[in-house]
């Protein structure tokens, strides 16, 4: 402590503000959006009554959501000129960088409408962001594995046209499997908000500077990048196809993890609030059983992960440190079930998480106490010294 400032990395021990919108209880292992549990709305609600929730503070009612989501469906569309963004890039892009990039190129179509000082503006551009991301979305994926993109469908809802624009081609009629399409909307519920996780965190403190909603998600998605953050979904199943192909045992995988060899993780565990099971894995591991089965499929790398799980949770390794599942561990399995590739699963947990995105973003844009977002730091660098010569 020096001066008027306490060093707090990564502001573990920092409220940087107040909010209304999501509530967690680490020890309890209690999630709720605006007040409803976590596990009510994965159970009851879609994808746009949680993010009209999520926005607005309280549950839409039926022609409110009606108008949201006919709203939502009429602003699908990109600009085609868009579709050349998507070409000039390598098919190797990773669709995490598709997706960051194609949402501030989105802005630049839009820029005489985004003062984020207008009650206008901000509507319009979180319906179209709402309308368009899931489409970006589904671009970085077909681009991802060469094939032609597909228009919105909208006459379908906000999941079935993301489940169509991800799986369907133009050669076949697509249709939707109602296991994939619930399982799909409970997975994306349980992402929509967090509080001020690193993401959210970005989106509120980019915003505070008075950026557009285009450019503060945009930062957010790139924060949500990062494996220790939503990428960890796509490192949880890179983490297990390699001990299935090396052959290694769990337990000897679980030594290396507790003697931090060159630094492994076990991904998938611990969390910055959680220091008990998170809510939202043990809904997705509930469920993962059941996807898979429905769809019928087998895949051994959800018996490793529940071996793994069952190993770590015995250890007291893990126990001390309070580590346990988090939501990242068993989604990638489900994800993976469904078609996705693993590069897209950090996507899907954007397009989950932009509700919350947005919700945090106005909260912020809202509240009259809001300031740039400036911390202060401890300076450890050299005193004052002169340049050779100068005097
Ligand atoms: C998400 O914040 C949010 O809400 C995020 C999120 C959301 O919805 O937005 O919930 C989504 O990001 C979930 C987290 C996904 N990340 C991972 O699964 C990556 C693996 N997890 C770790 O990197 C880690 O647990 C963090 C980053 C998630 C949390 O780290 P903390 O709280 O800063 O804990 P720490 O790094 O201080 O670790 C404390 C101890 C250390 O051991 P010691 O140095 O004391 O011996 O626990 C160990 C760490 O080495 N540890 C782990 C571990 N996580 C922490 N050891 C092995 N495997 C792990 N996963």
């Amino acid at each position: 402590q020096t001066g008027h400032t306490t060093l707090d990395y990564g502001f573990v021990n920092t409220s940087a503000t107040k909010s209304a919108i999501t509530f967690i209880d680490g020890d309890q292992g209690i999630l709720r959006y605006r007040g409803y549990p976590i596990e009510q709305l994965a159970q009851n609600s879609t994808y746009l009554e949680v993010a009209w929730l999520l926005i607005y503070g309280e549950l839409p009612t039926a022609d409110e959501l009606a108008a949201f989501d006919e709203r939502i469906r009429h602003h699908t569309l990109l600009h085609e000129d868009l579709k050349r963004f998507f070409s000039s890039l390598p098919t190797t892009a990773h669709p995490m960088s598709v997706l960051s990039s194609a949402t501030a190129a989105l802005s630049t179509y839009y820029e005489s409408e985004s003062d984020p000082n207008n009650p206008e503006h901000v509507e319009l551009n979180t319906i179209r962001m709402l309308a368009k991301l899931p489409v970006i979305a589904a671009y970085a994926h077909k681009k991802s594995i060469g094939q032609a993109f597909l228009y919105p469908d909208n006459s379908l809802s906000f999941v079935d046209n993301f489940l169509k624009l991800n799986f369907g081609v133009l050669s076949e009629l697509y249709e939707i499997d109602p296991v994939m399409s619930r399982a799909l909307e409970r997975l994306l519920i349980l992402h929509e908000d967090h509080e001020q996780n690193a993401s959210t965190s970005t989106v509120r403190l980019v915003g505070s500077t008075g950026a557009n909603q285009f450019s503060s998600i945009s930062a957010g998605i790139n924060a949500l990048y990062g494996p220790l953050h939503g990428g960890a979904n796509e490192a949880v199943l890179e983490m297990l196809g390699r001990i299935r192909d090396s052959g290694e045992s769990v337990q000897r995988f679980v030594e290396r993890v507790k003697n931090k060899e060159d630094g492994v993780k076990l991904m998938g565990f611990g969390h910055r609030v959680y220091k008990n099971y998170d809510p939202r894995a043990k809904l997705v591991k509930e469920s993962a059983d059941e996807v898979l089965e429905a769809l019928g499929i087998s895949d051994p790398l959800l018996d490793l992960a529940k071996e793994l799980e069952e190993l770590a949770l015995s250890d007291d390794y893990f126990r001390e440190r309070r580590l346990y599942p988090n939501v990242d561990f068993y989604t990638g399995v489900i994800y993976k079930a469904m078609g996705f590739p693993t590069r897209m699963f950090t996507v899907l947990f954007a397009i989950g998480r932009l509700p919350g995105w947005l919700a945090h973003w106005r909260e912020m844009q809202q509240d009259p106490q809001t300031k740039i977002g400036r911390p202060q730091q401890l300076y450890v660098g050299s005193p004052e010294r002169n340049y050779p010569g100068a005097n």
